[in-house]
């Protein structure tokens, strides 16, 4: 494994094709201040572009993925302040990431740092992981995607109930409810998130990208829509070189050979 740490914040290291992001403010249980944020932002930017990274693994500790935006930051600011503030940028750039990123939740995972891990493409999670959107505790509402992205994913009812009470919900809900795609042991989480990612990675990297592309529009589209954008994507890998390999590849009975081309 090569790594190298040129951020105050976060870490960076890339394993083969698999890059991995650590959250890492352990005394402020990952809360993410304006700092981390823009160096989250760099860092995913530079790996998207990183012709070697093929999936991405956003973690944090054992104790925290994130316990939020950082209140201490907020607390002081005006409406304003907040407006000229890149505080929400990181998310911004998780949504624009072409390559999947996979968020490896363990400990709280709240307010902003619920909206983070929804914001990515899966969630793999530690027994010990809690998501919940706290805000309402300290007198405001989400503002990184919260109230969208829990509804949509737990339905009106249990988003409200977590929105308006600032109750926290367990793995094994967040699993069973279909926010998190998988849950491990502590200790086995990250591996499991590395697995799943490692998997990905070893896929024909255009038809990842157009494939991600296509699942997060089925969000935003009507099924009409959806199933243009969706064939429009089909066809277009026809054009690339690793569409005939890895057809050849399953005629002849042999593993295919990605380019990425
Ligand atoms: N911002 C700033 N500092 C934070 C923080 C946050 N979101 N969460 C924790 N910390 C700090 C604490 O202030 C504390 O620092 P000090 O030692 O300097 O006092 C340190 O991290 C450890 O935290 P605790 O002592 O509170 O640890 P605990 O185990 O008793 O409690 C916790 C853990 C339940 C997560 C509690 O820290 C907590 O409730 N944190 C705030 C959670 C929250 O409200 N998040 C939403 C933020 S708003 C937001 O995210 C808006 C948005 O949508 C973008």
């Amino acid at each position: 494994m090569t790594s190298e740490q040129t951020y105050d914040n976060i870490l960076r290291a890339v394993d083969g094709p698999v890059a991995t992001v650590t959250l890492n403010r352990p005394k402020a249980l990952n809360a993410l201040n304006a700092a981390l944020m823009a160096e989250l932002t760099d860092a995913l930017t530079r790996l998207d572009h990183d012709e070697a990274v093929r999936c991405i693994v956003l973690t944090g500790s054992e104790r925290a993925f994130a316990a939020g935006a950082d209140i201490k930051e907020m607390a002081g600011a005006s409406a304003v302040d907040m407006l000229g503030r890149s505080t929400l940028s990181g998310f911004d750039a998780v949504r624009r990431l072409a390559k999947p990123i996979i968020a490896a939740v363990s400990g709280f995972a709240l307010g902003g740092g619920c909206e983070l891990a929804m914001a990515c493409d899966m969630i793999v999670a530690s027994e010990t992981a809690r998501f919940g959107q706290p805000e309402i505790n300290i007198g405001v509402i989400p503002g990184a995607g919260g109230t969208q992205r829990l509804t949509r994913q737990l339905g009106k009812t249990r988003a409200m109930e977590l929105v308006l009470t600032g109750e926290y919900m367990d793995a094994q809900e967040a699993h069973a409810r279909g926010l998190v795609n998988r849950i491990a042991p502590v200790e086995l989480y990250l591996e499991e998130a590395h697995k799943l990612a490692r998997k990905i990675a070893a896929q024909a990297p255009v038809a990842v990208r157009l494939a991600k592309d296509a699942v997060l529009k089925a969000q935003d589209l009507s099924i009409e829509e959806g199933l243009d954008y969706e064939r429009r994507l089909f066809y277009l890998l026809f054009a690339t070189e690793d569409q005939k390999e890895g057809m050849a590849a399953f005629i002849e009975k042999r593993p295919p050979q990605w380019k990425g081309r």
